[in-house]
């Protein structure tokens, strides 16, 4: 069998299945990006920076000055000891579960982490224990079992998103900090569709609650509602160390641009201020959300990401097209990004997204969804 004729076959079961991608380019009104703010539709300053690229790792001629302000500017914003960029929030996650978690230890991991964290896990290599949704009580049942088996230099940790992407709803992150503590187990948050949105200054879910100094370390995309490209991780000074010596993600790879660490100074002096697009954010969606009630539609979530599942893959990308036709960017997420038999319409809101438009988008979700 040639290897052209395996990926045909696989392709064309994915047909089969109703579970075939392809690259749509952006067309009509953006409803499905994370771009939460709308900052990326605004143009950068003028930026003196040099347009080469690092054209090295950062522990070699990558690391540019300005990526140490950036970092210094991102640990100030968090109230945190250290910040350490990387290239994508993917690799972020990845390296920094691989890096901290040893193949000896156990991980509890909600069932709607993202893709990234479940790699970074598989690679750690350690004992794997995957809670239900948000439940509480599957994560303590598992965390005791976990505390009570534990073996000598065994580390116990959890994994959560804070605000799901493709959920829309929140981790409660304050009863899996009090649960971690109980069992002396370590929680690591990904903040990725939270960060610029949350708090009074932006900075994420973890902040807001006041959890900083109880978690070991949060990750941040700056893909999302910052627009930039790259991510972070924030952690303890030590952590960072730890990192910058260990973490095969950020060794073995080619550190971003310098003038890509001059958008960030200048998105973070942004966000930080913004507040007027994270209320106009909040506003809408509750707008939104209130809209698809009175029309009938019940999604799920609380927040800006407003999913409408509809089961069926098919069902779903049906919907998908009839809504891109009126001019909504809106795409179907089927499995294996979200379970199967939850296919669904994933509609991302944003701040500068005009109210009546959304009037109008929840009665024509209301109609390709009955
Ligand atoms: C929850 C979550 N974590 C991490 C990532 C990866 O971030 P990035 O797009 O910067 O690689 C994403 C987005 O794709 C995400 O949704």
């Amino acid at each position: 069998m040639s290897l052209s004729f395996r990926w045909q076959t696989l392709l064309d079961e994915l047909r089969t299945e109703g579970r075939y991608r392809d690259l749509a380019p952006a067309a009509g009104i953006d409803l499905c990006s994370n771009d939460y703010l709308g900052y990326s539709r605004q143009p950068h300053l003028e930026s003196d920076v040099l347009s080469h690229s690092g054209a090295a790792s950062r522990l070699l001629r990558g690391h540019d000055s300005l990526w140490e302000e950036v970092e210094t500017e991102l640990a100030r914003w968090h109230s945190a000891e250290a910040a350490l960029v990387m290239t994508s929030g993917y690799v972020a996650n990845e390296g920094l579960l691989a890096t901290v978690i040893d193949k000896n230890d156990w991980v509890a991991s909600d069932r709607a982490n993202h893709a990234s964290i479940i790699d970074g896990l598989r690679l750690s290599k350690a004992t794997r224990y995957i809670y239900l949704h948000n439940d509480l009580n599957c994560l303590e049942r598992g965390l005791r079992a976990a505390h009570e088996r534990r073996s000598a230099g065994q580390e116990l940790f959890i994994v959560t998103e804070s605000l799901f992407g493709m959920e829309g709803d929140t981790a409660p992150l304050r009863e899996i900090v009090a649960l971690a503590e109980r069992y002396h187990a370590h929680v690591i948050v990904d903040e990725a569709h939270a960060t610029g949105c949350f708090g009074a200054a932006g900075s994420g879910l973890v902040d807001h609650l006041g959890l900083r100094s109880r978690i070991l370390a949060t990750v941040h995309t700056g893909g999302k509602a910052l627009a930039v490209p790259g991510a972070y991780v924030v952690c303890s000074r030590l952590l960072k160390e730890y990192l910058v010596n260990r973490c095969r993600h950020l060794i073995y790879t080619t550190a971003l641009p310098p003038q890509v660490a001059a958008w960030w100074l200048e998105t973070l002096a942004r966000v930080q201020a913004d507040n007027v697009a994270r209320e106009r954010l909040h506003a809408n969606a509750q707008e939104f959300r209130a809209a698809l009630s009175r029309v009938g539609v019940a999604p799920r979530g609380e927040n800006y990401i407003v999913p409408i599942v509809l089961g069926d893959d098919a069902r779903a990308v049906a919907a998908a097209n009839r809504l891109q036709a009126l001019g909504y960017d809106i795409r179907a997420i089927r499995p294996p990004t979200v379970p199967p038999g939850s296919a669904r319409l994933r509609i991302s809101i944003h701040a500068d997204h005009a109210p009546e438009m959304l009037q109008a988008v929840a009665a024509a979700v209301a109609d390709v969804s009955s």
